[in-house]
């Protein structure tokens, strides 16, 4: 991240907003009601090309401008989209070799939004020269407070397969190989008779008779991701030519979103912004809200960041669009505040009257405000000004777990060992488990300093390279905990089996060896010696070093070890080889945490009461937000901003509510 620097001061209430659905009377009604609601930042001109550019260099600005003149009257700051997000018809018409092609080359055509070839010359031109307009125009403007780069960059057009993206990739494995012999070896390309004798004959894993080389795939993927941020540089240094605002774009730390490794992105934002609507396909959509936020934080480096977007009431895009229950909102708000956000915003301000998102909710509903939806608005608004003096302050977590854009795709391969293993799932387990235990996580790299916790939680690291697993063992070596959970730590970065016995990479440090993987058929359950079950996976398990834990009772591996404890230098490590049911998940993380002396931050529950810590210089502050029906009660002392009681030593929390408590220094 380049400056952290946020676009107001304080806690930001914002919004996309979309002027070019309305007709300027609408606007004006727009800016007071904004003003009644607390609205302080807006994101315009988010896909606003077709309306400036209406034909090939023919640029109108007068009712940006207006909106923008509108917007700074009413003392409202702009976060101020580039307007490249989607290519007006003449674009494509013009140039239909811009358009994305899919792995089984047939075309996407234009009609829904973000039809573009990330690699394509003639996109990146004409995009470019709208982004030098609007810089030109508006980059000293004092309404301007964040400049919005495209929009959730890779939300659909991540991986083109057409032609001239083909020869970008050529290009940039030629970067990272060098030679063709390297990349042959890198791809292991003597199986199956795929040995490259020239570039020209490389191509993107198009969609094949057969299973594609997965070290392919894998490079298909960096290679997807770098695109994009390369795309995303050359708006940021035209915006940066004319500007001294800071620039960023959306993006989509969310379950169903994995194309782009932010890990990668994140140190060229200026300030780190995520998109996130809660996920009902989800088993625990709120356990996952508190995961990507804290991802999000890790992205930041644990400062604080921006939700750019999420939604008032429903989406309309599930398959089932549920929409908030009342109080739902400030609680999920408080999520994102609690885990380290200062600025709020949403998609989007007025709901759409006409288009493919007519059916989605917006800060003001179809219905106007005299609803339900309207009050709550209002409701948050006020909740966010009492709280305002949170801002700038930061959490701290004694634990990490390691996330892994790269592992991800590698993980779920198309041959593997089992198809019901999935990466984000065996993630949110044990995210989940330590929520549950009431203590806070950070989210960070597989390469971050790991030095600063006391517990590293490395679950289904499946790809991992050696840089990161020698730094895990010298952590662990240097009086660190670590936890590490199954199919880990299996191959290099170039996909390659590391040999010798599983888990390759953490062998060593965890005291174990695997011979083999006996995944399990899905809703097969291995009783434990603890009490649980594990399902999903076990293997032909070894200890070297390392003593048993637990055990399985039955199936077909009774007596072989299921989690494994082994001291290592100064540390320890755990090894834990299937998936456990839920509560033996948070009864192994309680051990787990309890040996490496980790405090909580709040009340165990069974995930609907959380409670996170910000700190700064003037002071602490706990937040506690009760997702669940019944009251909580927990130990601290201080005053209450949100009810603005002071807490005589024990916080109640009624069921349905939130606190944030200014903590009294002892
Ligand atoms: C995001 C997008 C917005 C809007 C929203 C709907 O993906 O950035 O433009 O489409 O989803 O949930």
């Amino acid at each position: 991240m380049k400056t952290n620097r946020m676009p107001t001061p304080g806690l930001s209430l914002g919004c996309d907003y979309n002027p070019e659905q309305w007709s300027p009377d609408v606007w004006r009604e727009d800016a007071a009601l904004m003003r009644e609601a607390g609205v302080d930042l807006v994101a315009v001109n988010i896909f606003g090309w077709s309306n400036l550019e209406p034909a090939p260099g023919q640029y109108h600005f007068d009712d940006l401008d207006e909106v923008v003149e509108l917007m700074h009257a009413n003392g409202i700051r702009v976060n101020l989209g580039t307007g490249t997000s989607s290519p007006p018809p003449w674009l494509t018409t013009l140039h239909p070799e811009v358009l994305p092609a899919a792995a089984d080359g047939t075309l996407r055509y234009p009609g829904g939004r973000q039809a573009w070839c990330p690699s394509s010359a003639v996109f990146r031109d004409r995009a470019y020269a709208l982004v030098r307009q609007v810089a030109e125009r508006y980059g000293d403007h004092p309404a301007v407070a964040l400049w919005h780069v495209s929009n959730e960059l890779g939300c659909h057009n991540a991986l083109c397969y057409c032609e001239e993206s083909a020869e970008a990739f050529r290009s940039w494995l030629r970067r990272r190989y060098g030679k063709i012999e390297t990349l042959n070896e890198a791809w292991g390309t003597s199986f199956w008779s795929q040995r490259y004798g020239d570039w020209a004959e490389v191509n993107p894993p198009r969609l094949a008779l057969s299973l594609r080389n997965p070290a392919q795939i894998v490079d298909f993927h960096r290679f997807s991701s770098d695109e994009l941020l390369d795309y995303y540089r050359g708006e940021a240094e035209i915006l940066r030519g004319h500007s001294t605002v800071p620039v960023t774009t959306n993006f989509m730390v969310t379950a169903h979103i994995r194309n782009l490794d932010y890990w990668s992105w994140a140190p060229e934002m200026d300030l780190i912004a995520n998109d996130h609507y809660l996920d009902h396909r989800l088993g625990d959509p709120v356990a996952e809200l508190s995961f990507a936020a804290d991802l999000t934080r890790g992205l930041a480096q644990g400062r604080p960041w921006m939700l750019m977007e999420q939604a008032a009431g429903a989406v309309n895009w599930q398959p089932h669009n549920v929409t908030k229950a009342p109080g739902e909102l400030i609680r999920n708000t408080l999520t994102h505040v609690a885990r380290g956000a200062d600025s709020i915003c949403f998609f989007q301000w007025r709901a759409s009257a006409q288009g493919a998102e007519k059916f989605h909710s917006a800060l003001l509903p179809h219905a106007g405000t005299d609803t339900v939806a309207w009050r709550e608005v209002l409701k948050l608004s006020a909740t966010l000004d009492r709280i305002e003096e949170v801002a700038g302050t930061t959490v701290e977590s004694d634990v990490a777990l390691l996330f892994s854009w790269e592992s991800w795709w590698s993980a779920e391969g198309e041959a593997r060992p089992s198809q019901a293993v999935e990466y984000l799932d065996q993630v949110h387990a044990a995210h989940r488990a330590l929520r549950e235990l009431g203590v806070t996580v950070d989210v960070v790299s597989p390469e971050a300093d790991l030095s600063g916790y006391r517990l590293v939680v490395v679950p289904c690291l499946y790809m991992v390279g050696d840089l990161a697993a020698v730094r895990i063992a010298d952590y662990v070596q240097g009086g660190g905990h670590l936890l590490v959970t199954f199919f880990s730590g299996i191959v290099d970065e170039r996909d390659r089996i590391r040999l010798g016995g599983y888990p390759g990479a953490f062998r060593d440090v965890l005291g174990v060896t695997a011979e083999e993987f006996v995944p399990l058929k899905p809703g097969d359950l291995l009783n434990m010696t603890n009490g649980g079950t594990g399902s999903l996976w076990s293997e032909r398990l070894r200890t070297t070093t390392a003593s048993p834990v637990v055990s399985y009772v039955d199936g077909p591996l009774p007596g072989t070890a299921a989690l494994t404890r082994n001291e290592f230098g100064g540390g320890v490590a755990w090894y834990l080889a299937t998936s456990p049911d839920p509560r033996s998940m948070r009864e192994i993380m309680r051990n787990v945490t309890v040996n490496a002396d980790i405090s909580r931050t709040g009340p165990e529950s069974n995930g609907s009461v959380e409670a996170v810590r910000r700190s700064g210089e003037n002071g602490s502050y706990l937040f506690v937000i009760n997702h669940g029906t019944e009251a909580v009660e927990y130990p601290v002392t201080g005053f209450d901003l949100v009810t603005g009681e002071p807490v005589e030593s024990l916080l109640r929390v009624e069921g349905g509510g939130v606190s944030v408590v200014r903590e009294e220094r002892a």
